[in-house]
């Protein structure tokens, strides 16, 4: 099934990939529904809703500077290297990824399409500010910070830069990531449980325009059903091994 997966990414014409938190395992970032899962220890509904931040923004705002120091610790793995590699061979198009962790662009993706925001991003409700804590250079002092983040325009609390249950998607980031997806005549899917919603029509769309669909998980997902290719595994190694045909074959 590797070497047919190989081939068909190899000789495709415009393949994409579609990624969850399951790609970022192996880079120690907890995943969502998997055992030890971050909903499998913490509720979601006081955490990451707008509901959950109007009622207490402190516990929010807890919540989310010990995931930016966990995963600012971070380091890309494998899987995202290959991703980064085959892009640069011409042979993948795109990224979309579901992750907030910014873990594809340090590894060199460079056309990715972050669906649910990125967790090193905050944005002010009331007059749009945003800004980007790594390249304003303010991640440091923001994490060691114990008050209330405000805008620096307005005075209002500030919020994490990501998508919450319940709020829909970026506009141009959900058009860019369907158009992309009805174009694929390839679509790569590492590491998503395939439940969460309008995110997982991704592959869904690549189906329904003809294309392949090769899943690479640990185990099946909700994606699996309409997988053509099942590379069960863990998303470094398999995407090591691919990458590795995938050379010989476009060489
Ligand atoms: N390699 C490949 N797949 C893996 C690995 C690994 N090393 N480890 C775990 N997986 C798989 C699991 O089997 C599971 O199917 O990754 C998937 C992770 O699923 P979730 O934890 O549900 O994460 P994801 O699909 O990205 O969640 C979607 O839900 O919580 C929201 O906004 C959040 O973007 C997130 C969205
Ligand atoms: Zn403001």
């Amino acid at each position: 099934m590797i070497e047919e997966a190989a081939r068909l990414i190899a000789r495709s014409r415009f393949a994409i990939a579609f990624t969850g938190a399951g790609i970022s395992a192996e880079s120690g970032v907890p995943t969502f529904r998997g055992s030890g899962g971050l909903w499998r220890q913490y509720r979601a509904e006081e955490l990451a809703t707008p509901e959950a931040f109007r009622r207490n923004p402190r516990l929010v705002w807890e919540f989310y500077r010990w995931r930016m120091n966990l995963i600012r610790k971070a380091k890309p793995n494998r899987a995202h290297y290959a991703l980064a590699e085959l892009e640069k061979m011409g042979v993948l198009k795109a990224v979309i990824t579901q992750n907030v962790d910014d873990l594809h662009r340090e590894a060199g993706t460079e056309n990715l399409i972050e669906l649910h925001g990125n967790i090193f991003r905050v944005r002010c409700p009331s007059c749009g500010y945003g800004e980007d804590l790594k390249k304003s250079g303010r991640l440091e002092e923001f994490l060691a910070g114990k008050s209330l983040p405000r805008c620096p325009d307005c005075g209002s609390l500030l919020r994490p830069d990501v998508v919450w249950f319940g709020e829909a998607l970026p506009e141009d980031a959900m058009n860019r990531a369907f158009g992309l997806a009805e174009r694929a005549d390839v679509c790569l899917v590492i590491g998503t449980s395939g439940v969460v919603y309008p995110a997982a029509y991704i592959p869904r769309i690549v189906k329904e325009s003809r294309g392949i669909v090769i899943e690479i998980n640990t185990g099946e997902s909700g994606i699996t059903p309409v997988a053509d290719i099942f590379l069960r595994g863990r998303a470094g190694e398999v995407m090591e091994r691919l990458v590795r045909m995938i050379r010989r074959l476009v060489k």
